[in-house]
């Protein structure tokens, strides 16, 4: 079948390589920037679970201010404002990068700052996300994780749920559980889990995870998408990320990580063996063929087994 398959997709490829080079030159350059920029080509792209996350974002971004951070979050606004570079919050599940184009357009939002103020001098802006995009928790559900049916995921610090809501989206996993310290956070993941009806599969627990040692200990698999750096103090960090590590004990449970373990904790003081507690597992970023993909932020997902 995977052969048939593989020659299915080598004959269409030069099914359409031979369409391209029968084209006249100066049609065959506009044939080009019609695939690259067309969507004609969404409805072989597009699922009914693509177009219920996109309502989910949109229904999240009427709750948030545009960049989706609470005046409560002191210590990462703060942390944001240390960056060398100038940088903005900017939720890569709320904001894709159509919306992003449009807001840019009616002036509510800037992919760039203006280096000397009135010149046209600008230099791009860097954009931090604190939830994955559409396109990266596919890639999560559909090629970095294997089949999860009967498993039991937790996602340490779940945010606007996103994770949670690809997974019973995408997956098959039989429980998906946030934690979450943010109570405000906590709410509107339970409002979007009431009105899409996730509550037969999805949980939301308010509380940090350094007291849900039995539920790291019952996972299949634990996802952990830029957790601790932004929000907790180092000491803070630290005592979290052996906390995770002394509970996360279960033979071949699945660790996802971003960035990898190595540079979320390189700069940590913890008791933390990596080569005793975890095996890499390579990901395979190429397998993923969508148009606009972020290559850059694909490769800073980390998938790891534990031993
Ligand atoms: C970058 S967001 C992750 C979002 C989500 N998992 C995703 O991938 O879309 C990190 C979240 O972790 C939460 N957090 C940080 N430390 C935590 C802790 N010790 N316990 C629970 N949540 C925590 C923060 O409040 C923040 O909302």
């Amino acid at each position: 079948e995977q052969v048939r398959r593989a020659m299915d997709f080598v004959g269409a490829r030069s099914a359409v390589l031979a369409v391209l080079r029968g084209a006249r030159a100066g049609d065959r350059t506009r044939l080009l920037h019609w695939m690259r920029t067309t969507n004609d080509f969404d409805e072989f792209i597009l699922s009914n679970n693509d177009v219920v996350l996109r309502s989910i974002a949109e229904d999240l971004r009427n709750c948030l201010p545009i960049e989706a951070m609470l005046n409560s979050e002191n210590l990462a606004i703060q942390k944001i404002l240390e960056q060398p570079k100038p940088t903005v919050h900017v939720d890569a599940f709320l904001y894709e990068d159509d919306i992003i184009d449009s807001l840019c357009e009616k002036g509510k939002m800037s992919r760039n700052y203006c280096v000397v103020c009135g010149s046209h001098k600008i230099a791009p802006l860097e954009f931090i996300s604190h939830s994955f995009s559409l396109m990266e928790l596919k890639f999560l559900y559909q090629y970095a994780l294997p089949d999860l049916t009967g498993k039991i995921l937790v996602d340490v610090g779940s945010r606007l749920g996103a994770v949670l809501f690809g997974g019973y989206l995408y997956s098959s996993a039989s429980q998906l559980y946030g934690v979450e310290m943010s109570a405000d956070f906590c709410q509107l993941q339970e409002m979007i889990i009431t009105k899409y009806q996730f509550t037969d599969r999805v949980k939301v627990l308010h509380s940090d995870i350094c007291t849900q040692a039995s539920l790291l200990q019952n996972a299949d698999v634990v996802v952990m998408n830029n957790v601790f750096e932004y929000f907790l103090d180092r000491l803070e960090q630290a005592r979290a990320w052996e906390f995770i590590s002394h509970n996360m004990r279960k033979k071949g449970s699945l660790l996802v990580t971003v960035p990898s373990l190595e540079e979320s904790i390189s700069n940590l003081k913890t008791d933390i063996l990596l080569s005793q507690w975890v095996e890499e597992m390579k990901l395979d970023y190429d397998v993923y063929m969508e148009k606009d993909i972020d290559r850059e932020a694909l490769e800073q997902i980390h998938l790891y087994k534990i031993l």
